[in-house]
């Protein structure tokens, strides 16, 4: 063989996409070292980027060349961290985690095994774990027994929940959908909505129901509007409670909900993304959970956990198999054993899965679990601790009562939408908004493990200093 012949094999047996094992170690390196830096200067950051649609699009629209960049393009990691929203401690709007390291690190490991935790025969671990998972997630809340799966957030899982529940109450696989009524909350989370039109109901068969003072379902209109459907000839189907109302935290009352779905024979749904995990520090506000249908909650909130892990939990296996499974002869499992069996895919939305649990599995088991109710009682404090603070200056005004992590309140004389694009502007704390009874709210919400009490004193501090440099 000449010198030519056997360059031409060594090229034939190096594939496209191989990297050396020296260039991966260093890569991973690399990327440690990026990822323990970001960690680490999190509290130097701003708590919002100064960055624009303009900017980010001139710095991040570039050619995909035919030749590749190597280990340079890691390089481009500190300028989309520069122009991300922070993980840190004064970050308070919506409801975003903090992104937990350890779970971070079993994000990377989950994409390193490459797992498609669709069934247990291609991911066997993955499976057990996800199972293992969820059964914690289940206890955690006082809700043993109920099964589920984890999904891309809580907009995923009132979907499914919403589906599930209209196949139990109003079959429409086969046939299609047919008008039946869902009642929730005027204050529910527009993913409801959103899940209510996607299965074909209509929004219009969703009924709003008004609220009390502390924003939680009024029972007598809840049963004034069955009561009246029932009367005009429709079908109601399901109630989707909430257990934390992303404006204010309401937690609708739950036992008597459930009462009502009891009596009426509808499924009941608890939308707990934001709030239900709460139930690890304060359970006695969750009383009457276990009594639902099936339950939306997301550890990407208040588990702290990186984005995205959603999860929906019920107690209704053989409706979920009734809604999701569709199964094509070739995933067909030749599989006897019933475990070995077992398929997310037949059971929820999604075939191809990401291995979501690692996360979850590898934070839970890190910190343990007393660590994470502290962390969420600290929480649940720091939204005590800005009620407190906000009362105590004349001139803002306290707009919600708890019980969970978000606060709402506002300038008593100034224009509050103003007042909020001037406090984001100052970059120090970022808080967002939210109308309550007509009126524009200030709103800050606790949901990261970061968050110090200096941190939270720092949010009237700001919101005084941006009001006296805006007029009116
Ligand atoms: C009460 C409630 N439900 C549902 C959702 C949607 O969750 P996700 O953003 O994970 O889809 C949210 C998000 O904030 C929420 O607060």
């Amino acid at each position: 063989m000449n010198h030519d012949a056997r360059q031409d094999d060594g090229d034939r047996q190096r594939h496209a996409l191989e990297i050396s094992g020296e260039a991966l170690a260093g890569l991973l390196d690399d990327a440690a070292r990026l990822a323990a830096g970001y960690w680490s200067g999190l509290e130097a950051r701003p708590a919002y980027p100064e960055t624009s649609a303009t900017e980010t699009a001139r710095l991040f629209a570039r050619p995909w060349a035919d030749e590749g960049r190597g280990a340079a393009v890691l390089e481009d990691f500190t300028a989309i961290a520069a122009h991300s929203r922070p993980s840190g401690g004064r970050f308070f709007g919506y409801v975003f985690g903090s992104g937990e390291p350890v779970g971070a690190l079993g994000d990377l490991l989950a994409s390193v095994l490459n797992q498609n935790v669709g069934a247990w025969r291609s991911a066997p671990a993955a499976v057990a774990v996800e199972q293992a998972v969820i059964g914690w997630l289940a206890d955690a809340i006082g809700c043993p027994g109920f099964t589920g799966s984890l999904c891309g957030g809580g907009s995923s899982a009132n979907l499914m929940a919403l589906a599930m529940a209209r196949e139990a109450k109003l079959p429409a696989n086969e046939d299609g959908a047919r008008p039946g009524i869902v009642y929730a909350s005027e204050q529910v989370h527009m993913s409801v909505p959103k899940a209510v039109a996607l299965i074909g109901l209509g929004r219009r068969n969703l009924r709003l129901i008004p609220v009390d003072a502390e924003k939680r379902m009024r029972l007598d209109a809840l049963e004034a509007a069955i009561a009246q459907d029932r009367a005009a000839g429709r079908t109601p189907l399901a109630i989707v409670a909430t257990a934390g109302t992303v404006a204010t935290g309401a937690i609708d009352p739950l036992p008597a909900i459930a009462a009502i779905a009891r009596r009426e024979d509808l499924w009941m749904h608890v939308d707990g993304a934001f709030g239900v995990l709460a139930a690890l520090a304060a359970p006695a506000l969750f009383e009457g959970l276990s009594q639902a249908d099936s339950l939306s909650l997301d550890a990407h909130k208040w588990l702290y956990q990186p984005v995205d892990c959603g999860c929906l939990l019920h107690r209704h296996g053989d409706v979920a198999r009734e809604t999701f499974s569709h199964s094509g002869d070739y995933v067909r499992a030749l599989n006897t054993d019933p475990g070995e069996a077992f398929a997310y895919f037949e059971e929820s939305l999604e075939l191809s899965r990401r291995f979501r649990a690692l996360k979850l599995w590898m934070s839970l088991q890190y910190h343990g679990r007393a660590a994470f109710r502290a962390a969420i009682a600290r929480d649940l404090a720091h939204a005590r601790l800005l009620e407190r603070a906000v009362a105590a200056r004349p001139e803002l005004e306290l707009l919600s009562t708890g019980p969970l992590s978000a606060v709402c309140f506002r300038h008593r004389e100034k224009d509050n939408e103003a007042l909020l694009r001037r406090v984001i502007a100052r970059r120090r704390v970022f808080l967002s908004n939210a109308t309550l009874d007509a009126r524009f709210a200030l709103r800050a919400c606790f949901v990261n493990h970061r968050t110090t009490e200096e941190d939270v004193r720092l949010i009237v501090e700001e919101v005084i200093a941006a009001a006296g440099e805006i007029d009116g």
